[in-house]
Parts: structure tokens; C-alpha cells; sequence
């Protein structure tokens, strides 16, 4: 790529264009690909980030030719884009878009899709570049990792430029499945070349996150266990589980969403300063907190599952989870999942972190709630105070992105009383671009080759280390016959989410 000798390398402001380059998408007409990765695509055309000799190749089992595929994406595109849709971009775009058809155990079919890559080098100049889209399911891993290696397509050296993957989450089941997907990974490229897409890092608020903490000094001093109370992280659905039974009945809500998504949040809530925030430094802090998380000792009163029953949803009767197509009637997977952890350094020493994720609550909503402890004694009598609750931070990733900060106030009148009151941010008002959506960001990242945004293996491994023992624990259960505990469509989980933050003196916050 050629360099603007005017401009400061490490000036991040200014908008980076990739170098030429394919993308390829294995499954391309999968779910993902068409809601999430096709409308990021055209967004970053839309943008103008994407480079000259740019193409996007897709290869799935289909019986397609361009045309078809073209029409696909151009759907996808009008339907799932957020910037707006212009003919001009897209007609653009639709030059650089070519379809092959191949099942993932044809031999021809990787054959042909080797020598197309180096087609497009002379018809597209597009280098001998390539970032491979893994949105497949992770059994079909092996066998397309071991064609790209068998055809030479994942070889730096012989093709002239970059070779890159990009590997969905879930990364394994378990401990044990995620170190052999690792290795069988970094057999065929090389690590600094693999991309795991873990989304919610790519969401503004997320990366925020690193802003108010490291940018600002109001935060730092009292960011620890002498100020803090405790941590709430919550990521909660109103949809259940749409049409992907396949996938959920062998995942759950552990392994789909605490195990990556919650437990990245908590790193960055608990992490030191990073040296600076390229890849390697993040990491390193990163698996700092990851590697001293312990999955709570006492884990029949430290971890909560349940499944959604039936219930009323927006005005709505939704079917329970059991009623769900494709679901055993008997399935004992769980749709919620809560835990307490904990981090164990002297910054955070005592300090519980309750994370919790599930499907059909109330409403859609993902935020980190750092409440403060209370003031070791209050000039007012009690009945002053008698609405004042604890100092809260609350970082809202989303819906209505931004933060509150809740503290007391006194209630204007000649009366003395104290009652908690919001101070509210939101990107919407504060700022007039909107932010991109997490594809949008990681996929440029994958193409420009930063990997900050992007959990390394060993982050990976260790978020399993602290879900295992909790996974292993609800494999006893349900072969004892303990199923998990229902809770009704619309409401906020299990009892026994509310009956373990009051084992501690707690309540979960109503977001
Ligand atoms: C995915 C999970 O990683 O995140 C889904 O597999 C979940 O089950 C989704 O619905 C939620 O993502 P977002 O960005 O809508 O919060």
C-alpha cells in the first residue's frame, strides 16, 4: 500500500484502505455471511474502504453461478447495510463479486478455487492477498483447513502476499477441543495470521470501554476493590433461539456467550493499563485477569442455569424452549446461565464480578454495572436517606449506547432527602456519526492485518479453564436428572439468579 510520507504512522484518526486483496467466504449462504458479513462489505464500499482490487469470492454447496450469488448479496446488502444504498457503489461492487460452487471434501473444487486466487492477481491485481472466512460450522474445520494446506492456498511464501483466517466463535466445546482446533489452526498458518472473531470487541461501546478507563483520570484512582462494591455484566435477549436449534442444543448459553462475549467484557473491565493498545499489549494485559479468574468454589450456589418456559413476550405468547423446532422435548440445555467470579489480585480482592446471559427476557440489552460501595457513614438520618441507593457506573453497550452514572441527590423542597438521580451520556447525541457495526470494523481490521480487536488462542484456552469446572458441574446435574431450572418468556431468568446475589446481600440490577 502506498504511504502518505505526510502523515504520522501511529495518527490513528484518518481512515486506513486495505492493500488489494480477496476475501474469501467459506459458507457464504450461511446466516452470518448474509445478515452480517455481505452488508458490512458493502457499508465498508460505501465508505470507501475498501481497495481498488478488491473481490469478494463466495464458496458454499450450491449449485450458483455468479448471477445468482450476485442477487443474493445485492439482497443481503438492501436488507442488512446501515449506511444507505447507492446504485452507483453497488455496481461497483458487484464486479468484484464471484461465486464457486464445491462441497468442502472436492478435492477439484479447492483445485480450481487455488488457481482462481491466482487469476485474480493478474485480473484484479489483487497481489497475492487472501483472508479466508471460516462461517462454517467448526466440524467442517478440519477438512477445509486441510484443503487450503493440501493446495498450497494458505502459503505466504508462494503466493506473493498476505494469507489470512478468520475463525468463528465458538472456538472448541471445551478446554480440550479448543487446544486441538488451535493447533490444527496454527499447523496450517501462521499465528499472527489467524483472526478469531469474537464481535462484541468490534462494538464501539466495547472498545469505549478502554477510553473512559485509560483516557480519563476521574476513573482510574477509585477503580478498585476499595471503592467498588461489585460488578454486573449482562447481556440479555429478548428472542429465543430463532432457527438455530442445531447449533444451541449442544451449545447453551455458557459456551455461547459467557465463555467468549461476558468474560472479554470482564477483561476489559479488570484489566491494567496496557503499554499501548496493539494487539500484543492488549493481550498481555488481558490474560492477566483471565488466567487469575476461579470459577466459584462453591458451584452449586455460585452458578445458575435455566431454560425459557412458555410466556408473554411485547404482547406476545411465545412457545417454551422445549416447543422450539428441532429441540428434544427433554433437552436439558440451558438458555441462561449466571455465575459469580472472581479476579484474584489486589486490585480486585474480594470483589465479586456476577455475569449473566440469557434468551427470551424481557428486553435486549448488554451492560457492565460498576456499583460503588456505600459511604461508611452518613451525616443524615435514616429517613433522609431512605432512597438513596449505591453509586453506580453503567456502561451501556447496547441498545441506546452510552453511560449513566447514578448517584444521590437531595429532593428540592425545605425537607432534608436524598434520592438517587441519573447523569446520562449517549453516543447518539454527543456525537453525529454513527458508529459501525462490529463486522463492519473487524473484517477491515482482518484486511488491514491488526489483530487487537481479535482474542488470542491463549485467551481463548483460558476462558475455558474458568468454564469447564461449571460445565462439568451441570453434566452431574443432569445426569442425576437435575434439569435446569424454567423460568417464564418476558421474565429476568431463574430464581435462583436472584437467590444467589442474595446468598451475598445483593440484587441484580433492572436495566
Ligand atoms: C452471538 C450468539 O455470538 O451473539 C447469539 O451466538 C447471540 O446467540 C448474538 O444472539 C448476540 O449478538 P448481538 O450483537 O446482537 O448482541
Amino acid at each position: 500500500m502506498s504511504q502518505n510520507p505526510l502523515r504520522d504512522p501511529r495518527d490513528r484518526r484518518l481512515p486506513r484502505v486495505p492493500d488489494p486483496c480477496v476475501l474469501v467466504v467459506f459458507g457464504v449462504t450461511g446466516d452470518l455471511a448474509r445478515k452480517k458479513l455481505i452488508p458490512a462489505v458493502y457499508d465498508l464500499a460505501n465508505r470507501g474502504l475498501l481497495p481498488p482490487g478488491f473481490v469478494l469470492l463466495g464458496f458454499a454447496r450450491r449449485d450458483w453461478g455468479d448471477g445468482d450469488f450476485e442477487e443474493m448479496a445485492k439482497e443481503a446488502a438492501e436488507k442488512g447495510a446501515r449506511t444507505e444504498f447507492r446504485d452507483d457503489v453497488w455496481q461497483r461492487l458487484q464486479e468484484a463479486i464471484k461465486f464457486l460452487p464445491g462441497s468442502f471434501d472436492d478435492d477439484m473444487a479447492f483445485d480450481t478455487l487455488a488457481s482462481t486466487l491466482t487469476d485474480l492477481d493478474a485480473s484484479h491485481g489483487t497481489q497475492g492477498n487472501a483472508a479466508f472466512y471460516l462461517s462454517i460450522p467448526p466440524a467442517a474445520f478440519p477438512t477445509v483447513l486441510q484443503q487450503m494446506q493440501r493446495t498450497g492456498m494458505a502459503d505466504n511464501r508462494t503466493s506473493g502476499g498476505w494469507r489470512r483466517v478468520v475463525v468463528e466463535k465458538p472456538f472448541g466445546h471445551d478446554l480440550a477441543s479448543s487446544q486441538e482446533l488451535n493447533k490444527l489452526v496454527d499447523d496450517v498458518f501462521t499465528a499472527r495470521d489467524v483472526f478469531r472473531i469474537d464481535h462484541y470487541l468490534g462494538k464501539e461501546t466495547v472498545q469505549n470501554l478502554l477510553a473512559l478507563r485509560f483516557a480519563n483520570t476521574l476513573f482510574e484512582p477509585i477503580w478498585n476493590a476499595h471503592h467498588i462494591d461489585s460488578v454486573q455484566i449482562t447481556m440479555a435477549e429478548d428472542v429465543g433461539i430463532e432457527s438455530r436449534a442445531g447449533f444451541y442444543e449442544e451449545t447453551g448459553a455458557a459456551r455461547d456467550v459467557l465463555q467468549n462475549h461476558l468474560l472479554q467484557l470482564m477483561a476489559l473491565t479488570a484489566m491494567e493499563e496496557p503499554s499501548s493498545f496493539d494487539a500484543e499489549a492488549l493481550r498481555i494485559e488481558k490474560r492477566k485477569v483471565l488466567g487469575t479468574i476461579k470459577p466459584p468454589k462453591d458451584l452449586a450456589a455460585y452458578t445458575v442455569r435455566g431454560q425459557y418456559d412458555q410466556g408473554w413476550l411485547a404482547g406476545q405468547r411465545v412457545q417454551g424452549y422445549r416447543a422450539e423446532k428441532d429441540v428434544a422435548a427433554d433437552s436439558r440445555t440451558e438458555t441462561y446461565a449466571a455465575v459469580r467470579l472472581e479476579v484474584e489480585t489486589r486490585r480486585w480482592a474480594g470483589v465479586p464480578f456476577y455475569l449473566r446471559t440469557g434468551k427470551r427476557l424481557p428486553r435486549r440489552v448488554t451492560e457492565i454495572a460498576v456499583v460503588f460501595r456505600k459511604a461508611p457513614h452518613l451525616p443524615f438520618s435514616k429517613t433522609d436517606t431512605e432512597e438513596l441507593g449505591a453509586n453506580q457506573l453503567v456502561v451501556r453497550v447496547q441498545p441506546d449506547e452510552g453511560m449513566t452514572l447514578r448517584f444521590g441527590s437531595k429532593v428540592p423542597g425545605s425537607q432534608m432527602e436524598v434520592r438517587d438521580v441519573a447523569m446520562d451520556f449517549l453516543y447518539g447525541e454527543a456525537f453525529t456519526e454513527s458508529s459501525p457495526e462490529a463486522y463492519e470494523r473487524l473484517l477491515l481490521d482482518v484486511l488491514l492485518g491488526d489483530a487487537s480487536l481479535f482474542p488470542h488462542n491463549a485467551e481463548v484456552e483460558d476462558s475455558w479453564r474458568v468454564i469447564d469446572p461449571i460445565e462439568h458441574y451441570w453434566a452431574e446435574q443432569n445426569e442425576q436428572g437435575k434439569d435446569p431450572e424454567l423460568y417464564r418468556a418476558g421474565e429476568w431468568g431463574p430464581v435462583a439468579a436472584d437467590e444467589m446475589l442474595a446468598r451475598d446481600g445483593r440484587s441484580w440490577r433492572r436495566p
